[in-house]
């Protein structure tokens, strides 16, 4: 189960690197761990991830009455719970992701979940350059993908022009807690435990030092506070969940 990408990619695909070698290195490291990603990531995180994505879909109170928007949906774990709320009360959910094959493994996985379910259309799109109407969702949400974004201010821009009056974003990443109890925690389970782990299960350690790095890439969460005001948001906060190790980047369009 070694995967076999090539260092330059992991190189490649981190902030900093020319848009065009960046984004084919995070098309190509994406789709080549997709057959292991869903289990991997349960695995590495006992779970919790799915609490994670849980809790993101939660946070949403509906202001709005159109459909959701699943940003970087990739192979739809958190499109999974969006679905199963957003059935209940009778609204659509749209995907994109930079790779239209991952959007179609996705697609494949909810339809195998419940084939009742609305039908799922996406649109493979860079997050900071989003292929949809003005005004046309309800909110948008995203899981353990902003710090791939290229162009932060661009994507705040983008999210406050598809959103309708109203209408609420949620963003969930990963964070590398620099202070307090959960710096030193996080120092050893990143630094020490989790490419053990990763290695025993027979994932590269590459790839899982990759997201170790990708995470410490992230802006401060004051800045993207401070984006997302920029880009006319209100009531924008970050929460912060399991010792600092996630944060829910949410806000709110003005109606
Ligand atoms: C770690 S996966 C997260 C998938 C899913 N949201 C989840 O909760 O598991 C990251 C996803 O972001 C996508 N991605 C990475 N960079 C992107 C970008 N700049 N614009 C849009 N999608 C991107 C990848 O193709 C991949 O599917």
């Amino acid at each position: 189960m070694q995967t076999k990408e090539p260092d330059h990619l992991y190189r490649e695909a981190m902030p900093g690197q020319p848009w065009a070698e960046r984004r084919k290195a995070l098309l190509t490291l994406f789709e080549s761990i997709e057959p292991r990603y869903d289990r991997l990531n349960r695995y590495l995180s006992l779970g919790i991830d799915q609490a994670w994505r849980r809790w993101a879909v939660r946070s949403v109170q509906v202001e709005a009455p159109g459909p959701w928007l699943d940003v970087a949906s990739g192979t739809g774990d958190l499109a999974a719970f969006a679905e199963d709320r957003l059935r209940a009360e009778g609204r659509e959910l749209v995907r994109s992701d930079l790779s239209g094959f991952l959007l179609g493994v996705g697609g494949e996985k909810l339809r195998a979940r419940d084939a009742s379910a609305s039908p799922h259309h996406g649109a493979a799109a860079e997050m900071d350059r989003l292929p949809f109407q003005s005004a046309s969702f309800g909110a948008v949400i995203q899981g353990f993908a902003l710090r791939h974004c290229e162009d932060y201010a661009g994507f705040f821009r983008e999210l406050h022009r598809i959103l309708e009056p109203g209408g609420q974003v949620a963003l969930l990443d990963m964070r590398y807690p620099r202070d307090g109890f959960g710096a030193g925690f996080y120092r050893l389970y990143f630094g020490q435990i989790l490419p053990r782990v990763a290695g025993w299960l027979g994932a590269d350690r590459k790839a899982y030092q990759f997201m170790v790095d990708s995470v410490v890439s992230l802006p401060q969460e004051t800045a993207l506070v401070d984006a997302l005001v920029g880009a006319g948001f209100e009531r924008v906060e970050s929460r912060r969940g399991l010792l600092g190790a996630v944060h829910l980047l949410v806000g709110w369009k003005p109606r």
